[in-house]
């Protein structure tokens, strides 16, 4: 993956925001991914007029038509990306639980964003949860998928500061901007090779951790 851009699919189940963010960042010749395919499970998915507005190929496999045949509507996914030669996946707000099977055919070539500092707050309503727990620090976090949800090595964080009035609205608009520039940060990472896993921590080859500390509140 490390020569020439690799081909990326972005699956998406709504408006796609991030989506928007990596099409727009990998819209520079010089990123190392192209995007070269957005795949909705619902029709309706706002993010499929976005990404159609940016010339992407986009393609709708709903999971309606397969009822209770996850494993049936995975294959079709698979045999999508298979089909259109993708390389990397970026899950980005895609809402459907995957099986251990198709996860496990894209290990090390999926990534997810949360808008969450895992492992804290897995799942949905993210933004309401950090709020009732009082957490001073909140964020998002673009994470390699493994087969348990939410979870696996974690390539990139993001945090923000909790203001004591901010409403759930005001907090997901804040966290939204930081995944916007984290995602495309990881998605980079990983078209370059740069990311290595052991013992479950990525390790992102060239990066440093920066030095400066965020402490909220402040008086
Ligand atoms: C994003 O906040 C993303 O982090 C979240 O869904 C939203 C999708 O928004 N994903 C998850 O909660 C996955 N566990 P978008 O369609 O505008 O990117």
């Amino acid at each position: 993956m490390a020569t020439g851009r690799a081909k990326v699919a972005i699956l998406i189940s709504g408006r796609g925001s991030n989506m928007a963010a990596l099409i727009e960042a990998a819209a520079d010749p010089g990123f190392p991914a192209e995007i070269a395919l957005v795949l909705s499970n619902r029709p309706d998915a706002g993010g499929l007029d976005r990404a159609a507005a940016a010339g992407i190929p986009t393609k709708v496999v709903d999971h309606k038509d397969f009822g209770k045949d996850r494993e049936g509507f995975e294959r079709a996914l698979d045999g999508v990306l298979r089909t259109h030669h993708i390389e990397i996946v970026c899950l980005a707000g895609f809402m459907r639980l995957l099986t251990p099977w198709f996860v496990a055919s894209w290990e090390g070539r999926m990534i997810n964003v949360h808008p969450a500092l895992l492992p804290a707050f897995k799942g949905l309503d993210t933004h309401a949860r950090a709020l009732a727990a009082g957490v001073r620090l909140h964020g998002a976090t673009v994470h390699l998928v493994v087969p348990e949800m939410d979870s696996g090595p974690i390539i990139v964080q993001g945090a923000v500061p909790v203001g004591d009035d901010d409403t759930e609205e005001a907090l997901a608009a804040r966290v939204l901007a930081v995944e916007h520039r984290i995602y495309p940060l990881g998605l980079r990472w990983l078209a370059e090779g740069r990311i290595t896993v052991a013992a479950g921590r990525c390790r992102v080859a060239g990066a440093t951790a920066p030095d400066d500390v965020m402490i909220a509140p402040r008086l």
